[in-house]
C-alpha cells in the first residue's frame, strides 16, 4: 500500500505508541483487502461498549489503549453500552456488571470519544454529508449512513473505528469506492409495506436473500427515516447488507437507475414477509414490551405518547432512545407521557446491548427483526408486533 512520507512517520512511532499500534492495524487491514493507499476520515462511531460483549478482555484492551494515551484526531460517538448510565438500578443492573460498564466508558472518556451511547449517532448531531468518508461500526447505523445519508463506510468493528478515530485514517477499498456502491440485484416489493413492523420484516427478508449484496429495492414509494432505520437495521442483521438503494427515495439510486437491466430480480411478497414474522416470532405471555431498536427518534417517541394518550399500561413497557432524543421529548413532554401510563423511557443503552437475563428478563415484545434475531440465541423468548399493536394490546 502507498503511504504519504507522513504516514510513513507515523508507522515509525514519531506521534508515540498509539498512533503507531493504531495505524499498523489499518494498514494490514488495508493490505488483506487490497486497498491502495489510506483516506482521510471525517467522524468514527465506535462499537464494542457493552462489558457484556467485551468481558474482561475487552475493558482490558480499552485501558490499555487510554493508558498509552490513545486519543481521537476526528469526531467519534459511541455505539449504546450494557445498561442506562444513570438509571441502571431500575433496570435491575448487578452491581457488578455495572462497576465494570462505568470502567469502560471512562476508558473512551479518557480517549476523547464522544459517550452519546446511541447507535443513532445521525439524530444527535453525527450526521455525515453525501460523499463523505467515515469509519463506522454498528450494523444498522453503517446501513443509514451510507444508504440514506450516502455517506461512505465499510462494515467497521470496534477496533477498527477506534484505530480510525486514533489517525483520522482509514484504508480506500470497498464501499468507500464509487464502482463498489453499484447495485447488484434488484429487489420488488410486491405488497403494500406500512407499518413500522412491516418496514423491518422487508430489510429482513432483504438481508436473508441477499446476504452481503447492494439491493436496489422498487415499489416503495414512501418511506419515513424511521421506516428506513428499521429496513435497514434488519436487512444487516439476517445478512450483512451495508448499502442498499431505494429507487427514487435513496440520494444515489438515480445515478444507478441505468445498467440495472442484466441483474436478477428478487420478488417479495406477503407471503415471505408473513414467513418471516413466523420464523421470529414465539408464543408470550407476560412480556416486556421493548421499543427502540434502533434507538427511537423523537418522531417515534411522539408516536409512542400519542398511542398511549393517558391510559394505563397492563404490561410493561421499555423504550430506548439517545440521551439526545430524550432531553427533547423530555422538554415536549413527552416523557412524562409516557411514564405516567407506566412506561419507562432509558437511554444508553437497549435490549439487546444489556444483559436481559441477568436482569430476570425472560419475555420480549418488540416491533424489531434486529431485536428478535439477537435475543433468539438467549434464554429469552420473544413475539413480534407493531408499536401500535403492542401498545393497544398492552392496553386492553
Ligand atoms: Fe441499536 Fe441495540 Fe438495536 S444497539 S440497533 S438498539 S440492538
Amino acid at each position: 500500500m502507498y503511504l504519504t512520507p507522513c504516514q510513513e512517520r507515523l508507522l515509525e512511532g514519531d506521534e508515540g505508541e498509539a498512533v503507531e499500534r493504531a495505524l499498523k492495524l489499518l494498514v494490514t487491514l488495508g493490505d488483506v483487502f487490497g486497498a491502495e493507499s489510506l483516506t482521510e476520515v471525517k467522524s468514527t462511531h465506535i462499537s464494542g461498549v457493552s462489558y457484556m460483549n467485551l468481558g474482561d478482555a475487552g475493558l482490558s484492551f480499552l485501558l490499555e489503549q487510554a493508558d498509552t494515551h490513545a486519543h481521537t484526531r476526528v469526531r467519534s460517538t459511541l455505539n449504546p453500552a450494557g445498561m442506562d448510565l444513570e438509571r441502571w438500578k431500575e433496570l435491575a443492573v448487578p452491581e457488578s456488571f455495572a462497576q465494570k460498564q462505568l470502567q469502560v466508558i471512562s476508558a473512551f472518556e479518557r480517549m476523547g470519544v464522544e459517550t452519546t451511547c446511541t447507535c443513532t449517532p445521525y439524530l444527535v448531531g453525527n450526521k455525515p454529508e453525501i460523499g463523505e468518508q467515515i469509519a463506522w461500526a454498528e450494523s444498522s447505523a453503517i446501513a443509514y449512513s451510507n444508504s440514506i445519508l450516502g455517506a461512505r463506510t465499510n462494515r467497521e468493528t470496534g477496533p477498527t473505528t477506534l484505530a480510525s478515530a486514533v489517525t483520522g485514517l482509514t484504508p480506500l477499498y470497498g464501499y468507500r469506492i464509487t464502482e463498489n456502491r453499484k447495485p447488484t440485484g434488484i429487489v420488488e416489493v410486491e405488497t403494500p409495506v406500512t407499518s413500522d413492523l412491516e418496514f423491518s420484516v422487508l430489510g429482513y427478508v432483504v438481508g436473508a436473500q441477499m446476504q452481503n449484496g447492494v439491493p436496489y429495492i422498487r415499489g416503495l414509494s414512501v418511506a419515513s427515516q424511521e421506516n428506513l432505520k428499521a429496513l435497514g437495521a434488519a436487512a444487516a442483521t439476517s445478512g450483512g447488507i451495508a448499502l442498499y438503494h431505494i429507487e427514487n427515495v435513496t440520494p444515489e439510486s438515480r445515478s444507478f437507475a441505468q445498467g440495472l437491466k442484466d441483474l436478477e430480480t428478487l420478488k417479495i411478497g406477503r407471503n415471505l414477509l408473513n414467513q418471516a414474522v413466523s420464523k421470529l416470532s414465539a408464543d408470550v405471555r407476560k412480556p416486556i414490551i421493548c421499543l427502540g431498536c434502533p434507538h427511537c427518534s423523537f418522531a417515534e417517541m411522539q408516536q409512542v405518547a400519542d398511542i398511549l394518550a393517558g391510559g394505563r399500561l397492563k404490561k410493561r413497557l421499555w423504550v430506548f432512545t439517545s440521551r439526545g432524543v430524550y432531553a427533547e421529548a423530555e422538554r415536549q413532554g413527552l416523557v412524562d407521557l409516557i411514564e405516567h401510563s407506566g412506561g419507562k423511557v432509558f437511554t444508553d443503552t437497549c435490549m439487546v446491548v444489556a444483559p436481559v437475563e441477568d436482569m430476570g428478563v425472560e419475555e420480549i415484545s418488540t416491533n424489531s427483526c434486529k431485536a428478535a434475531q439477537y435475543l433468539s440465541g438467549r434464554r429469552v423468548e420473544v413475539a413480534l408486533g407493531s408499536m401500535r399493536q403492542l401498545l393497544r394490546e398492552a392496553m386492553a
